[in-house]
């Protein structure tokens, strides 16, 4: 049995987060080391423009795939994120929704199961419509996400995508689960967003993903300049959140290999955490998900050999350039509201090889 896993990450309404998911679900997966193929599965080819490919320079497209005039293999291009392979899509691919003339649900299907042995994870990203290309999407995937946007409205067409969902598995996919619901473009400050926050999971319960993705303009601007959040703005709220995302579909997938060192970690904290409270500045940035952490120095040396996964899983996120070999982590410092602790980690060869506390003065 293969270990990957395929999800679709869909909802007919249109603009509600679908390919940002995408994007930075599948770049953050990426930097925690989990081999990933990202499908553009959508006209539209929002994904792929976002991830930096141009899709007229690229020869390949998904369209190829209902076409079956190349091979799923020969389709495969590279993105800038490590580990993040893409399927590019295609403005042809509107043509084929249309001119359907032997209508086959398993064609993605069959082109994904030709080479989803050499991924941990395949995401598809889905089109606004419940049309011929999302159905195939929905046949070839283990899974769906559904991000709906926090504002009035978002149960509109829900009913219908899940009766939809539901009858694909029925006839086509058993194997076919709802992954979560995942609200998107929360603002705390707007009330009608915590109502809806609250009706959906209300209705909803333990289908809603605990991460909420937040309004966050670094998360649109990453898209615009083609790169995921985390190369950026790693600092930001949104990559905050989409890591988050990430974390909390590796723990739900247990087919995910588990690397016996991570399970060091949450014992060193547990043994080195004090009663620590977020100062204001961070709560005003909102980054609400940050774990702040607080070691004694002896404990540093237990983290040496640890990799770049199980730091990142274990301690929250960094403040740096993921990709670079010298992380910073902020310590939390209730004694001291001008000066701040970072941890230095240095990796070598993905593992870390040294640590260092440092006191920084803030101006
Ligand atoms: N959390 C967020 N904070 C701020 N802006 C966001 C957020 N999520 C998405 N956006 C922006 O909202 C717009 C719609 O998002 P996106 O393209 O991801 O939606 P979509 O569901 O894929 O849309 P479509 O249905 O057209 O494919 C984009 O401009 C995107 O940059
Ligand atoms: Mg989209």
């Amino acid at each position: 049995m293969s270990l990957s896993k395929i999800i679709a990450i869909a909802n007919q309404k249109g603009g509600v987060g679908k390919t940002t998911t995408a994007i930075n679900l599948s770049s953050a997966l990426g930097i925690l080391e989990q081999k990933v193929l990202l499908i553009d599965a959508d006209p539209q080819a929002n994904a792929t423009s976002g991830l930096g490919v141009i899709s007229k320079n690229v020869e390949v497209s998904i369209v190829n795939l209902f076409q079956v005039d190349l091979s799923a293999d020969q389709c495969i291009v590279e993105t800038h994120s490590p580990n993040l392979k893409l399927i590019p899509g295609s403005i042809k691919l509107s043509e084929i929704e249309i001119n359907v003339e032997n209508p086959n649900l398993n064609r993605l299907k069959t082109a994904v199961d030709s080479i989803k042995n050499q991924f941990d994870f395949i995401i598809i990203d889905c089109a606004p419509s419940l049309g011929y290309i999302t159905l195939n999407s929905f046949v070839a995937a283990d899974a769906v996400i559904i991000p709906v946007q926090c504002e009035f409205f978002a149960l509109d067409g829900l009913r219908k995508l899940l009766s939809t969902i539901k009858s694909i598995k029925k006839s086509f996919n058993k194997d076919l689960n709802i992954e979560g619901i995942l609200m998107t473009m929360f603002d705390e400050r707007l009330s009608h967003n915590n109502h809806v926050v609250k009706e959906l999971k209300k209705h909803f319960k333990d289908l809603i993903f605990k991460t909420i993705i937040r309004r966050n303009v670094s998360l649109s601007e990453a898209s615009s300049y083609g790169t995921s959040v985390f190369d950026y703005k790693v600092s930001s709220v949104g990559s905050t959140n989409y890591l988050n995302l990430c974390r909390e579909i590796m723990k739900n997938q247990t087919l995910v290999k588990q690397k016996p060192l991570g399970k060091k970690i949450p014992q060193i904290m547990k043994e080195t955490e004090e009663a620590v409270l977020l100062d204001p500045l961070t709560k005003e940035r909102n980054l609400d998900n940050f774990k702040p952490f607080a070691f004694k120095d002896q404990n540093f040396e237990m983290l040496r050999g640890c990799t770049k996964n199980e730091i990142i899983t274990n301690l929250g996120l960094v403040y740096n350039d993921l990709h670079s070999d010298i992380w910073m982590y902020r310590i939390s410092n209730k004694l001291s509201l001008f000066k701040k602790n970072y941890l230095y980690i240095y990796f070598y060869k993905n593992k870390v090889k040294h640590l260092k506390l440092r006191r920084l003065k803030l101006s």
